[in-house]
């Protein structure tokens, strides 16, 4: 098996490049500073690409059998009132690569909350989406439109974690729910739970086409 990682010089996507390593998969880590990405490994290979061009993405995704996206971007704008498209941007980016190499299987991450719903965490609801990051909250669920309404021919799983936080994992069972949030979750799980989920997820068929909210039981 081998994986392209978006974002895996991110905090999440290096605990997503450890697991896969750790499972024995072949990791293409696409990015945009491979001097970011200090880890060794015969299995690694770090491509620097642009991440808005899928023709510079096309030709190493023609390798891999699965795709997942730990990319983000910071928060940006007063109040989170400035448009964001980077999540939709680099979604259709990647996905006209994978049509162009024939790669089906995709899992990227969004998050909790990405749209109003009764029982969303009151924080996302009264700080988060209003006062922070309402603009990348809405861009993540056009994210899941897109992927909804126009991808029925790939093979996707979004993952919807709860906030991050660094630190070792939790050693917990991620709890799941096809839902904006994990019924009794806290609110914050380890990016390190968040990073082996997702590289779980490459081969489970139980999460193709649905999007998945997890986190951790309190
Ligand atoms: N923070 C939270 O509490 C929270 C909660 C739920 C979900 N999430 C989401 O979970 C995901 C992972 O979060 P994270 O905190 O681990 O990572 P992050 O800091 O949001 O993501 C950074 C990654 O995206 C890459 N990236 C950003 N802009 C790029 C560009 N223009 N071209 C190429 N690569 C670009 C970064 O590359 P460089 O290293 O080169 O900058 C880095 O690898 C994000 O989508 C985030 O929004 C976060």
């Amino acid at each position: 098996m081998r994986v392209a990682i978006f974002g895996a010089t991110g905090p999440t996507g290096q605990f997503a490049v450890k697991e896969a390593l750790e499972k024995g998969y072949y990791v293409t880590a696409l990015v945009r500073s491979p001097e970011k990405l200090t880890k060794k490994d015969d299995k690694l290979q770090v491509e620097k690409v642009n991440i808005f061009k899928p023709e510079e993405l096309e030709p190493h995704l023609k390798e891999c059998d699965a795709v997942i996206s730990c990319l983000g971007t910071p928060r940006q704008g007063f109040l989170g009132w400035s448009k964001v498209s980077f999540y939709t941007d680099t979604m259709k980016s990647i996905v006209s690569a994978m049509r162009k190499s024939n790669t089906k299987r995709l899992v990227c991450l969004t998050s909790i909350g990405t749209e109003k719903a009764p029982g969303n965490p009151w924080v996302v609801e009264w700080i988060f989406r209003p006062l922070l990051i309402g603009n990348i909250l809405s861009n993540m669920a056009e994210m899941e439109h897109y992927l909804v309404d126009h991808c029925s021919d790939l093979s996707y799983t979004v993952v919807r974690p709860a906030g991050l936080e660094d630190g070792p994992s939790s050693g917990k069972d991620i709890q799941t729910e096809e839902n904006q949030y994990v019924t009794g979750a806290s609110i914050a799980m380890p990016r390190a739970d968040v990073g082996k989920f997702v590289i779980d997820c490459v081969e489970k068929e139980s999460w193709l086409q649905k999007i998945v909210a997890i986190g951790l039981l309190p």
